[in-house]
């Protein structure tokens, strides 16, 4: 908030004092805009949008829209794959770092992405050997995670081009991407027309709100895969970094990370994140199977709701970064959330900061269904039927500590 001090001239010795008694006591905290630089610049300074070319691929040109409020907090998200390939966020001194994954450039997330900051669809995570029924039928997907179908195929979601239009009157700054998957995209069946608009509110939250259509049955699974570090990406690994998840059960995999179709609680294993801890503490536990299977975290917790089927929007996790103050709540109308330690990241490559990224160097927390659930009658359904619109949000809300 700007403030104006409006003094009589002749008072100037003591307007100058008053001056700087006011700059003194103002607090260095949270999101507060501060006189200090940022080692991370803000692209934009106040609320707004900017639209900048970010490269090319086959399809055609690809967009960088960047969204920014009043409190230094700016996000910037591709046409290619919905990608937030930058978020810039405070720590609890005003100094800004910028807390995902991701590239420079458009070639790099073409050639070596793993997902990083993109909307993972139609099905996000996994599908057991890549096929499901559906009214009698049976449909058939890649095998892009042998023996499994991965976040929609080969070229899922995160591979296309959306159409960008900016949104007014919605809160804050506000990017709508628009996609129509064909039938028989990537082998799901149904004409889905599918949309996600993200909007950066003046209280530092980046809503992300998922609609979608289909002109015949079909199954679908919406995610965001952003991986954060919230001491800045390429700043080392996460494990000093705390979890809570609002989850008294997972759904424990089998080798190939395929849900077993076991509910298990989390009591008494590394999985139990209710109240927050490093996420490093347990991420070692050799008497763990579920830890040795999946190298890590890599697994669906089942949210606690007052009921199987509410969909109202609860907190799913707060992430926290002790060293920099930085808090991430994750909140989410679904019912699953998958957190994943980045354990497939295997320093052969470096990201925006030119640092390299290795195991352990961020977390995800996929907002989801539950991985496989078209094959898993007792998980909630995925289907959606011509005429119903499927809508989802997941909020990412930031604040300090
Ligand atoms: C999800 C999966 C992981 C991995 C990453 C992408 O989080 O659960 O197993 O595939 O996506 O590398």
């Amino acid at each position: 908030m700007k403030r104006h001090w409006i003094l009589p001239s002749s008072c100037a010795t003591l307007r100058s004092f008053i001056v700087v008694l006011l700059f003194l006591s103002i607090p260095a905290a949270g999101f507060a805009q501060t006189p200090q630089a940022s080692p991370v610049a803000s692209p934009l300074a106040g609320s707004g949008i900017v639209q900048e070319p970010f490269g090319e691929v086959a399809d055609g040109p690809v967009e960088k829209y960047t969204l920014s409020n009043d409190n230094g907090l700016s996000v910037s998200i591709l046409t290619y794959g919905a990608i937030i390939q930058s978020l810039k966020v405070p720590d609890r001194n005003g100094y800004a770092a910028d807390v995902v994954l991701g590239f420079d450039t458009i070639q790099e997330y073409v050639d070596k992405s793993p997902y990083f900051g993109a909307v993972v669809g139609r099905y996000a995570n996994r599908i057991a050997k890549g096929t499901f029924e559906l009214d009698g039928e049976t449909y058939t997907l890649a095998i892009n995670n042998d023996p499994n179908s991965l976040h929609g195929g080969t070229q899922g979601f995160d591979k296309h081009l959306w159409t960008a239009e900016e949104i007014q009157d919605t809160g804050g700054p506000s990017l709508k991407l628009t996609r129509v998957s064909p039938d028989g995209e990537e082998g799901y069946p149904g004409t889905l027309t599918v949309s996600v608009t993200y909007t950066l509110t003046a209280s530092n939250e980046l809503r992300i709100e998922y609609e979608a259509t289909t002109d015949k049955l079909t199954v679908l699974n919406l995610s965001n895969h952003s991986y954060f570090n919230l001491a800045g990406e390429g700043s080392g690994n996460i494990f000093d970094q705390t979890l809570q998840l609002n989850a008294s059960h997972f759904t424990p995999v089998d080798d190939t990370l395929i849900p077993t179709g076991e509910i298990a609680p989390v009591a008494g294993t590394p999985f139990d994140f209710r109240v927050a801890k490093p996420i490093g503490q347990e991420i070692r536990d050799g008497s763990s199977e579920q830890i040795l299977i999946a190298h890590g975290f890599d697994h669906n917790f089942v949210l606690d709701r007052p009921a199987p089927d509410d969909t109202s929007m609860i907190v799913a996790a707060v992430a926290t970064d002790p060293a920099s103050g930085r808090v991430l709540t994750v909140s989410t109308d679904q019912p699953g959330v998958q957190f994943y330690s980045g354990n497939f990241l295997d320093g052969s490559f470096a990201g925006k900061s030119g640092n390299v990224y290795r195991q352990g160097d961020a977390f995800c927390l996929e907002t989801q269904h539950f991985p496989d659930s078209p094959n898993q009658p007792d998980f909630p359904s995925t289907e959606l039927a011509p005429g119903d619109t499927f809508s989802s949000t997941t909020v990412f809300a930031f604040s300090t500590r």
